[in-house]
């Protein structure tokens, strides 16, 4: 027999093995999905890889590298907005959603990039960020000037004829959501900056427009969608007054209208289905129905949500409990443990980085912990997204002064700081800590000018340990945190059971390890994470019996016999249960 034959052959046999019941629903249908099945990898455009020199990531940046992209194992691709943008939240206040920000590349260069991605099995997903325009957009531009424009209705307005408006938080601008419009004598709405203004969800064509753009991309082989600040996008459009205090509680009060329900179930309708693309919506309310609502695959909306309390536990300088984190992502993990299915991640463009936040950034322990993280990251249930650089453990940059600042949320923080006479060094010290700038630095690749990201000035500085961190010394060390995260996504993508085995919390109340099982038939692992920069020790339940080692950041061998465990600072281990 050839050896191809003999290839299909056992993928035949353990297909048929491993399709167990736990990978049918209650129909009996497989819940086999790729969008489950995946590892994500967030790129923020500006800074992944510049192939021009004017100092902005871009779309043939992206091409150059897929080799590397390959060789991560991941398998889709997310990319913030790379659109026509004045650039107030870069990008995230898009201008025309059909035409590509020159500094990015061209529509070919997109496609190409698509194309080139997909063929090497790494799907795309776009960022779609339709709960508000920019002002700069045709739409905004028109709807300022006369009510009667059509596209005024595209937009939230409260007429001057009505008195003040009520009292809108905004995220953005400490002066509050709305701003006034002489031409049109109205307010309009911006749940962000003033630049940002709200698109009106309520109005039927508006809606329309949204899913022709979305069908636009989807011809162009996109395979997937991200669907920004969405659970705010429905609005009550009395806009009533909330108590105040309210604004501590934002989601409660902005978020997760009915209605949005009903817009989402148009949308898959309209888009989801007919194309194959999945969605993934930012945010997901502030309760488990709500979450459950929109991913429920019976309820046809969207195919998965990420919530918030992953990365609201460690904001600041003064991090996190281990007993909190545990308790957080069971929590949800059983939430969804039926029904629904969820992304997991503890970084993104909008946090600090992920080893200032959830690990130690001493030279000692940098790459055990992040190694660890990623380790955790990639071993739950639920579809993981790594943010780039992540897989490297960058870390944030020490930013001081104000004056360096570009972000428009770090901005009107600092405005609202000094407007309420706050202590202006301890908010800097914060700031320098948790800002989202942190995490825009361009990426390192490797110790040359610039870290090899341009030949030119980078938009954002690079971060200076780059000589230490980046790709070219990780490829060359096979302890690397970078290894080390390619041998997490190989055994990912070569074992269904870490996507689809269940998931139970051992050593519930150990204050140092993090140790859980993942089950799926026969398949049985033991995962066990040190969360501390000390030697850690545990007694397993006395029916576990541990098999081969699949994954381990040191060479120490954890399992002492007698079912005894000693886990070394931050190690890691992956092990078969008998
Ligand atoms: C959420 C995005 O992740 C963030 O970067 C952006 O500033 C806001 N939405 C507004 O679009």
């Amino acid at each position: 027999m050839n050896k191809l034959l003999i290839a299909i052959l056992l993928a035949i046999i353990v297909l048929s093995c491993s399709d167990g019941d736990q990978l049918k629903n209650k129909s009996g249908q497989t819940v086999r999905q790729w969008w489950k099945e995946g590892t994500l990898y967030q790129i923020y455009p500006q800074s992944f890889k510049d192939t021009d020199g004017d100092g902005f990531g871009d779309f043939r940046g992206i091409i150059e590298q897929v080799n590397y992209l390959e060789q991560l194992g991941i398998t889709a691709i997310w990319m913030n907005p790379f659109f026509e943008s004045p650039m107030v939240d870069n990008g995230y206040d898009v201008a025309d959603y059909r035409a590509i920000n020159p500094r990015y590349g061209t529509m070919k260069d997109f496609e190409e990039m698509v194309r080139v991605l997909n063929d090497g099995g790494i799907k795309f997903i776009l960022d779609v960020v339709v709960n508000h325009s920019s002002n700069q957009h045709e739409w905004f531009i028109e709807a300022s000037r006369s009510r009667d424009h059509k596209y005024h209705k595209y937009y939230h307005w409260w007429y001057a004829e009505n008195g003040e408006p009520p009292h809108r938080h905004s995220l953005f601008d400490p002066e509050g959501g709305w701003d006034y419009v002489e031409a049109v004598n109205a307010w309009y709405l911006h749940t962000f900056a003033e630049e940002q203004p709200d698109l009106n969800w309520e109005n039927p064509e508006l809606r329309r427009e949204v899913y022709e753009i979305m069908k636009f991309w989807a011809e162009k082989g996109v395979g997937g969608f991200r669907m920004d600040a969405f659970q705010f996008a429905s609005k009550d459009t009395t806009y009533p007054e909330f108590p105040e205090g309210h604004e501590k509680n934002f989601i409660q009060w902005y978020g997760m209208r009915p209605q949005l329900h009903d817009y989402l179930r148009e949308m898959y309708t309209e888009v989801i289905e007919p194309y194959h693309v999945f969605a993934v919506a930012e945010g997901a309310g502030s309760t488990f129905q709500d979450a459950h609502d929109l991913v429920d695959a019976d309820r046809k909306e969207l195919q998965t949500a990420y919530h918030f309390e992953y990365v609201d536990m460690s904001r600041t300088p003064e991090g996190y409990e281990l007993s909190d984190f545990k308790q957080v992502f069971t929590r949800w993990d059983s939430a969804f443990a039926e029904d629904g299915w969820l992304a997991i991640f503890l970084s993104n463009h909008d946090n600090a980085r992920l080893v200032d936040r959830f690990g130690n950034t001493s030279p000692e322990f940098r790459t055990l912990s992040v190694q660890m993280l990623n380790t955790f990251l990639l071993s739950m249930r639920g579809t993981p997204y790594t943010y780039y650089g992540d897989e490297l453990g960058m870390t944030n940059i020490d930013m001081p002064s104000i004056d360096e600042y570009v972000d428009v949320d770090a901005l009107g923080k600092y405005k609202a700081a000094l407007a309420s006479g706050q202590n202006l060094d301890k908010f800097m010290e914060e700031l320098n800590y948790s800002s989202r700038e942190n995490a825009r630095t361009p990426m390192q690749w490797d110790d040359s000018e610039n870290a090899g990201f341009t030949s030119g000035t980078p938009w954002k500085r690079v971060n200076p340990n780059y000589k230490e961190i980046n790709v070219a010394a990780q490829e060359a060390d096979p302890q690397s945190v970078l290894n080390h995260f390619r041998r997490m996504t190989r055994l990912r993508n070569e074992n269904l059971v870490l996507v689809y085995g269940t998931y139970d919390m051992i050593l519930d109340d150990h204050e140092e390890i993090y140790a859980y099982t993942r089950i799926l038939e026969d398949d049985r692992l033991l995962v066990l994470l040190n969360f501390s920069d000390d030697k850690a020790m545990a007694d397993l339940p006395n029916e576990v019996e541990i098999g081969a080692t699949l994954i381990n950041n040191y060479e120490s061998d954890p399992f002492k016999g007698n079912n005894k465990v000693v886990l070394e600072p931050y190690q890691a281990v992956i092990a078969e249960l008998r």
